[in-house]
């Protein structure tokens, strides 16, 4: 069964108080927005659809864009964003969930589908351990209390009927939907960590304890230069008055990558998977066997946290080239610009590379458990 996430970032985050939606503001060196949609970056999740403002399109889309999730125009509410989100869902099984809730974990949100499976729907609630009083000190028996948090998993047929009857109406979530026109949904236990970030104080957060299951690899390519025009690396041709000998388009940096990537999740290295005595990979377009590695790693249980490549050159200069060569890694890994990092330098007239005769390539990356 297909199951879709809405992750709601439509909001102004007013109560924050930053000068802007609070889901892009910094949290652990990335906008907050970015570790909600990371967490939904698994392979239980089918398709990811992100509302934004008219405002903060732009920015929301180039976060999305590396993780293949899709955006929409939300609305004045929370209610009119889900509706908008729901119009283009396609999933059999819908979690809706606040872009301001990055802490919770991927358990749970498996937790929150197996939920739907089982109950037809699943309300992600916590307990209340503080005595709880009315305004006026008349006690609450807390005991029968509930705070409800997102995920809200439905099947995605219920939860659009009910959107559909609720008209122009606004409620402040989805089970309250629910409970309205279809029936009473069913709670599951959420976590005391799935908090949300409502206020500035909730951005002051403990530093990230060390991924445990970080793994690192290295790999490095190089090729001799040959007759020709221009050398692609990264994915990016760049004129030059040299080609690099090469059975694929010779993208070193790219090879690079991939032997970096196979090392990191134990598998054997590039030879083995592309042997160059294939006559498929004659003239291959390197990025995209760059994507099919990833894919390799990922059916291996990981996928990249960072990368960091360096390419040494006496020719042709690459500066100008080297955004560009970042955002294509980017998007060839499924990992934000800012986990890349491309830098670039001669050799001083020294060794192979510096008396012109070729070009090298380092990479290093991390990758975590799926
Ligand atoms: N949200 C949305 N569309 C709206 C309003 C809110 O998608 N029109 C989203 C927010 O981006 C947030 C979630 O719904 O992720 C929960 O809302 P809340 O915490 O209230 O966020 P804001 O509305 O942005 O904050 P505030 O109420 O302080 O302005
Ligand atoms: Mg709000």
């Amino acid at each position: 069964m297909k199951v879709t996430a809405i992750i709601c970032a439509a909001g102004k985050g007013e109560r924050a108080g930053f000068d802007k939606n609070k889901l892009l503001a910094p949290l652990w060196g990335a906008p907050a927005l970015w570790h909600t949609l990371n967490k939904f970056d698994m392979p239980e999740i089918g398709e990811v659809i992100i509302t934004s403002s008219k405002d903060d399109f732009e920015e929301i889309s180039a976060l999305a864009a590396p993780f293949d999730f899709a955006v929409v125009a939300g609305g004045a509410t929370r209610t009119e964003s889900v509706k908008n989100a729901l119009e283009v869902a396609t999933g059999d099984i819908v979690l809706i969930h606040d872009g301001a809730r990055p802490f919770l974990s991927r358990t749970l949100i498996k937790k929150c589908i197996d939920g739907v499976k089982k109950h037809r729907s699943a309300i992600c609630a916590v307990g209340v351990t503080d005595t709880a009083v009315y305004r006026d000190l008349q006690r609450l028996d807390r005991t029968a209390l509930k705070l409800i948090q997102t995920p809200q998993g439905f099947f995605t047929e219920d939860i659009k009927k009910a959107y559909a009857h609720a008209g122009d109406r606004s409620y402040t979530d989805d089970s309250a939907v629910y409970a309205e026109y279809i029936a009473k949904p069913t709670i599951i236990d959420g976590e005391l960590q799935n908090r949300k970030l409502t206020f500035k104080e909730d951005f002051d957060v403990p530093p990230l304890p060390p991924y445990s299951s970080g793994r690192v690899g290295f790999g490095v390519d190089t090729h001799a230069f040959g007759e020709g025009n221009c050398v692609t690396l990264g994915g990016v041709k760049i004129e030059c008055d040299r080609a690099l000998i090469a059975h694929s388009d010779g993208d070193v940096l790219a090879h690079a990558v991939m032997d970096a990537l196979l090392s990191a999740a134990g598998l054997d290295d590039i030879g083995h998977y592309f042997p160059d005595t294939d006559s498929k990979f004659k003239d291959a377009d390197s990025m995209q066997l760059l994507i099919g590695t990833a894919a390799m790693v990922k059916q291996a249980g990981y996928v990249p946290v960072n990368l960091s490549a360096s390419i040494q050159a006496e020719k042709p200069r690459l500066k100008n080239y080297i955004e560009q060569i970042k955002q294509n890694l980017s998007r060839a890994l499924s990992i934000p610009v800012s986990a890349v990092a491309v830098g670039a330098g001669t050799c001083e007239g020294l060794g192979f590379v510096g008396k012109g005769l070729g070009i090298t390539a380092y990479a290093t990356v991390t990758l975590r458990e799926v």
